[in-house]
């Protein structure tokens, strides 16, 4: 007996056969608020590296922009440290989960895509956060994406990017999302007046985490 693929795996299937990058997100996490589906990346909690960095960076009132905003976590963490959030997710039954979990929230969740965002966030944020999102697109959208993410950051602002890192993938045997990152696409965000501060590795070699500036 063959045991059946998740939810997130069968959508996706489906939403990239009709040449659909991002249908499926909405599909599952409306699946998921009616406890039909488990969404793979939901913690309950923010991601670790960002919880370390935002401890050292208080935000003062600045601009963050939360790229992949999902269920709220990383927002509100931003959002507690003192930065005025912004966090997008082109999912409408995300947002909608966000803001119904956090009620009281300061962030302002809006549902936008990355490859299609408004036009007066182009140099608009202090922060710009991106953590294994546009890794779960093909690879196809992957220029458009990371033209978009420079694009966000304001001069002597600081954007992170952390993706699942090819380097210690098997990626001849890779066929459904994510789709993991080279160190080479990583550093491509520097682009269009954005140069590299920094890049790692973290968890044991498995992503990559990396600053960059205007
Ligand atoms: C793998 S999840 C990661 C969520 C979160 N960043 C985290 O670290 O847990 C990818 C998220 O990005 C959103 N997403 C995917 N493509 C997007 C796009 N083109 N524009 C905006 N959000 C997108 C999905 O709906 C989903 O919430």
């Amino acid at each position: 007996m063959t045991t059946p693929d998740p939810a997130d795996r069968v959508l996706a299937r489906a939403s990239l056969a009709q040449g659909d990058p991002t249908g499926w997100f909405d599909r599952l996490y409306t699946a998921a608020a009616r406890g039909e589906a488990d969404v793979p990346w939901t913690r309950g909690a923010p991601t670790a590296e960002l919880v370390a960095w935002a401890a050292d960076h208080p935000g003062a009132g600045r601009r963050a922009l939360v790229v992949g905003s999902a269920l709220g976590d990383d927002p509100e963490l931003l959002a507690s440290a003192g930065w005025r959030v912004t966090g997008f997710d082109v999912a409408p039954a995300a947002v909608e989960a966000a803001r119904a979990r956090f009620p009281q929230s300061t962030v302002d969740y809006v549902v936008a895509d990355l490859l299609h965002p408004p036009a007066q966030w182009r140099h608009a944020f202090d922060l710009v956060v991106e953590i294994i999102n546009i890794q779960a697109m093909p690879r196809d959208y992957r220029p458009a994406a990371l033209r978009s993410l420079a694009g966000f950051l304001a001069p002597g602002g600081t954007a992170i990017v952390s993706e699942v890192a090819e380097e210690k993938q098997d990626m001849a045997a890779w066929q459904s999302p994510p789709w993991p990152f080279s160190r080479a696409e990583v550093e491509s965000v520097a682009q269009d007046g954005v140069r590299l501060v920094s890049l790692e590795t973290v968890r044991d070699g498995l992503r990559y985490w990396a600053t960059f500036t205007r």
